[in-house]
């Protein structure tokens, strides 16, 4: 009887054994290693946002994002939000720009980092006049929800280009971190240019060749009325920002990197903003359908951007290329010289 007994127990105990393995071995099969599992894994290391040195109590980091939805979808009372110690925050880094660098990607992959929350839209409250003079209220109604030890982010990329916003930037945070991306600027223009092509087409209208816009007709030289060339003068933007700004307030993304091989770039940007090191491979996969990295939140959600990033780029004539590219040498040695990084620009 005992035997029998016994001998019950151990098949029991056995099938229990396997069902354990059996789990262990599926998700380590789906997530390719246990260090995949690494953002369910205590954090241990002091977050240091902007000057704030207090640690990210773990249960918080790891209900993120599933509290932020929850509380979002049951249109939460002020007094649950503040029960869960939800705020709102003004921006403590923002993606300056530049427009067609990669600020979508730049601010999706940050926002992985447990430490990093979004402003999903852009807000475009600096360079709006309009939403300007609604004032700082208005901006920070337009912030998402946060816990405090957390950092908000906003990306609006018409920033870098207008006049104004610098000082306005200045006015209501003078220690905010700024981050810039850039592409090689030719392609940058042909990617500004593509996405007016296809606005243009989806409203039936017909649009100048990139070739005509790019060259002025009269002088044959490049036009730089064109707001695609003048945007991609990087260093013209970036020596007005500086007259606000120190250039140990920013931090250079470089966008072709960020599309190729997307992490050393975060790393940098984690260091950039005190955050500690968190991005990691296993949060980013290469989506070869789609042709671009796209984010891994955990072993059940991921994602890749919209079809409007990655657009198919039309031909360019290459003396035309060419032409654009000896257009912007000197600009681009100047704002190596400036930021004190240098780029494989032609
Ligand atoms: P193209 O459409 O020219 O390829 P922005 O978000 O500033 O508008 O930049 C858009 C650019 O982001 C795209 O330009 C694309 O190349 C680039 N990009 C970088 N990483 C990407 C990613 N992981 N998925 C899609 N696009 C990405």
């Amino acid at each position: 009887m005992l035997f029998l007994q016994q001998q019950w127990l151990r098949q029991r105990l056995f099938v229990l054994g396997s069902l354990v393995l059996g789990s262990l071995f599926f998700l380590v099969a789906r997530e390719g290693t246990l260090d995949r599992l690494q953002l369910i894994c205590p954090i241990k290391d002091k977050l240091s946002p902007a000057g704030s040195s207090g640690q990210i109590p773990l249960h918080t980091l790891q209900r993120k994002q599933a509290l932020h939805l929850k509380l979002h979808r049951r249109n939460s009372t002020r007094e649950q939000l503040r029960m869960h110690h939800l705020i709102k925050q003004l921006p403590r880094a923002i993606i300056i720009g530049v427009r067609k660098g990669g600020t979508r990607a730049l601010l999706e992959m940050l926002s992985l980092h447990p430490a990093v929350v979004k402003a999903s839209q852009e807000v475009h409250f600096f360079d709006n006049d309009e939403n300007y003079d609604r004032g700082v209220d208005w901006y920070l109604k337009k912030m998402p929800f946060s816990f405090p030890h957390q950092i908000t982010i906003e990306k609006s990329p018409a920033y870098f280009i207008t006049d104004e916003v610098p000082e306005r930037i200045f006015k209501m945070n003078s220690s905010i971190k700024l981050l810039l991306i850039v592409r090689e600027p030719t392609t940058r223009a042909v990617s500004d240019y593509t996405q007016v092509l296809e606005g243009k087409e989806r409203k039936n209208k017909t649009y100048n060749k990139f070739e005509e816009l790019v060259i002025d007709t009269k002088t044959c030289e490049v036009n730089t009325k064109y707001k695609a060339v003048r945007t991609s003068i990087y260093t013209k933007y970036l020596e007005h920002w500086l007259k606000f700004f120190p250039i140990e307030q920013f931090h250079i993304v470089d966008g072709d990197h960020l599309i190729t091989d997307p992490l050393p770039e975060l790393k940098l940007v984690e260091q950039f903003l005190n955050l500690p090191s968190r991005i990691s491979q296993y949060n980013l996969y290469f989506n070869a359908t789609r042709g671009f990295f796209c984010l891994h939140f955990n072993f059940m959600f991921s994602k890749c951007l919209a079809g409007s990033k990655g657009r198919i780029h039309p031909d360019v004539n290459l003396s035309i290329k060419e032409k654009l590219q000896r257009f912007f040498h000197p600009f681009n040695q100047k704002f190596y010289q400036i930021t004190g990084r240098t780029f494989n620009w032609p």
